[in-house]
């Protein structure tokens, strides 16, 4: 067997010798949120109410929900499809308001959690949850009078994957449904390049100590931000690269998106229409109906 040490030595090298231009989507270009272990040690951070990393705080969601009824024009017994749902934080709040829920969303623990969370407020009866890759699903048709994608995981797709999937919600939607659709406000993203390492023995890139080494890079000619991370696993001996991008869209690219797709009476808001959310600024929120 390798000596770890002897990894880690062959991992620096590999790092020394990187391309310096990291190739969008290598390596699936996102975290690896599917991945057992990952995905317990995102749970924790989901749940984390001292941050709003991976999923807004309770007291924000909170303000979210009725603002979110109103905009989906959401009745009882009416059927909300969640996409990309994590762990069922909104789902679960829109079902104790009486309505029905198809989460979907490719994290284990995440799922796990949402089933979980839908049985104890006793709403499991109207909340399902369904583990699958998002841009893999084959989405029923004319079922949903709403439809969500909530904090920004259409950006970590590429853009045909994004077009794709925005015609996958379209085609779910009843005439009439509605799309909310939250993405990253690309004016507020950070385009400067920059490097950056931590050590801990904790956390999201593990439970045992490693070192984490980080890099920003921004390519301006195709608005996609590029963090590569290198976690050193000391104790285990391995390396993990992992390549997160981040397309950007401008505001009338996006709304074409959706014009594309068949949406009608697209909008957007900025500020989260001046919800008291922490990070209400990095945000834009869109709307569209379909054509009843
Ligand atoms: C930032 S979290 C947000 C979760 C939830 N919308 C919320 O706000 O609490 C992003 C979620 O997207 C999921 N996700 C990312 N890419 C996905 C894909 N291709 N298919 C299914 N789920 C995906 C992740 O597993 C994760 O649970």
């Amino acid at each position: 067997m390798e000596k770890p040490a002897n990894k880690l030595y062959d991992a620096l090298w590999r790092l020394f010798q990187r391309p310096d231009h990291p190739v969008p989507w290598a390596y699936g270009g996102n975290l690896p949120w599917d991945d057992p272990a990952f995905s317990e040690r995102m749970l924790r951070e989901h749940l984390d109410q001292t941050h709003g990393a991976a999923s807004r705080v309770d007291q924000e969601r909170a303000a979210q929900i009725p603002w979110l009824i109103n905009h989906l024009s959401l009745q009882p017994g009416m059927h909300l499809l969640d996409v990309t749902c994590g762990p069922g934080l909104y789902a679960v709040a829109f079902a104790q308001n009486q309505i029905q829920v198809t989460g979907v969303d490719f994290a284990p623990a995440a799922v796990r959690h949402a089933r979980r969370l839908a049985q104890e407020a006793g709403v499991s009866d109207i909340c399902q949850f369904i583990e699958h890759d998002v841009r893999t699903f084959d989405f029923p048709s004319d079922e949903f009078e709403a439809a969500t994608i909530l904090y920004g995981q259409l950006a970590v797709m590429t853009k045909s994957e994004a077009l794709d999937l925005i015609k996958n919600v379209y085609r779910a939607l009843k005439p009439g449904g509605t799309f909310i659709l939250e993405l990253l406000n690309p004016e507020r993203i950070d385009k400067s390049e920059s490097t950056w390492w931590f050590t801990d023995d904790r956390g999201l890139w593990g439970d045992s100590p490693f070192l984490c080494l980080g890099e920003r890079q921004w390519r301006a000619e195709d608005q996609i931000s590029i963090e590569r991370y290198h976690v050193f696993h000391l104790v285990e001996g391995e390396v993990d690269e992992i390549i997160l991008c981040d397309q950007l869209y401008a505001v009338e690219d996006l709304k074409a998106m959706l014009h594309t797709a068949g949406f009608r009476d697209v909008c957007h808001f900025s500020q989260w229409d001046n919800l008291p959310l922490n990070d209400a600024a990095e945000w834009l929120v869109y709307k569209g109906v379909k054509k009843p």
